[in-house]
C-alpha cells in the first residue's frame, strides 16, 4: 500500500477526545514493549512518527493516525506493564477495554505476541476477550529476526496451538529488522477496511 500522509491526530484517554467515528479504524493491541509502534511505523514507512523505546511503557495514551484522509491506524497502549503502578494499570486497562468494546468504526484489531516466547496468559486474555466481542482478529508474531531461520515457520502453528485458535484464524511473522510480514498485514488491513 502507498501511503502518501499520516499524521498524529490525537491522542486520547476518553471517548469525547476521540476523533469522529466516521472513518474506519485499525487498532495494535499487545504487551508492553513487544512492538506495537515499531509495527505502526514500519506500515507506514515512517521512522519516528509512533513513538518507539527500548523500555516498556511508553506510550501511555490511545494514539489516533490519520491515514490519507481515508482510515486511522490506533496505537494502544501495552498492557502487563510491572513497573506501573497498579492504579495506573487499572485505568490503561479501563481506557482500552473502552476502546475495543464501544468504538463503532473499529474494523479489526492486530493482537502483536513476541514470536520468541509462548503467549502469556495476558496474550491469551486479550485473544479470548476479542473472540468474544467478535472483533476481527489479526495475531503478529513480533521479533522473530531473532529466531533461528529453520525455526521460524513453526511459530505459526505453536501459535495456533497455545492460543486455542481456529482454522479462520491467521498468524503473520514480522519483523522491523529483515523486512517481512508486510504485505500480509497490509492485505488483511486493506481488507478490513474497505
Ligand atoms: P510500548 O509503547 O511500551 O507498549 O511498546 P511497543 O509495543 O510500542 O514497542 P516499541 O515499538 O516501542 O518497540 C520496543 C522495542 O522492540 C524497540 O527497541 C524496538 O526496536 C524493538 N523491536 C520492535 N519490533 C522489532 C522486530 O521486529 N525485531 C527486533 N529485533 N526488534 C524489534
Ligand atoms: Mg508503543
Amino acid at each position: 500500500m502507498k501511503i502518501h500522509q499520516a499524521d498524529l491526530q490525537i491522542s486520547a484517554v476518553s471517548p469525547q477526545q476521540y476523533p469522529p467515528a466516521i472513518l474506519s479504524e485499525i487498532a495494535f493491541v499487545g504487551r508492553s514493549n513487544v512492538g506495537k509502534s515499531s509495527l505502526v511505523n514500519s506500515l507506514l514507512g515512517r521512522k519516528k512518527l509512533a513513538r518507539i523505546s527500548s523500555q516498556p511503557g511508553k506510550t501511555q495514551t490511545l494514539n489516533f493516525y490519520l491515514i490519507d484522509q481515508k482510515f486511522r491506524f490506533v496505537d494502544v497502549p501495552g498492557y502487563g506493564y510491572a513497573k506501573v503502578s497498579q492504579q495506573k494499570r487499572q485505568d490503561w486497562g479501563k481506557m482500552i477495554e473502552t476502546y475495543l468494546t464501544q468504538r463503532d468504526n473499529l474494523r479489526g484489531v492486530i493482537s502483536l505476541i513476541d514470536g520468541r516466547h509462548a503467549p502469556t496468559q495476558l496474550d491469551q486474555q486479550m485473544v479470548d476477550y476479542l473472540k468474544y466481542y467478535q472483533l476481527p482478529l489479526l495475531i503478529v508474531a513480533t521479533k522473530t529476526d531473532k529466531i533461528a531461520k529453520g525455526r521460524r515457520q513453526q511459530i505459526k502453528a505453536t501459535f495456533k496451538r497455545q492460543l486455542q485458535l481456529g482454522d479462520q484464524d491467521q498468524v503473520v511473522l514480522f519483523s522491523i529488522v529483515e523486512h517481512y510480514g508486510q504485505a500480509e498485514v497490509w492485505q488483511w488491513i486493506t481488507e478490513k477496511i474497505s
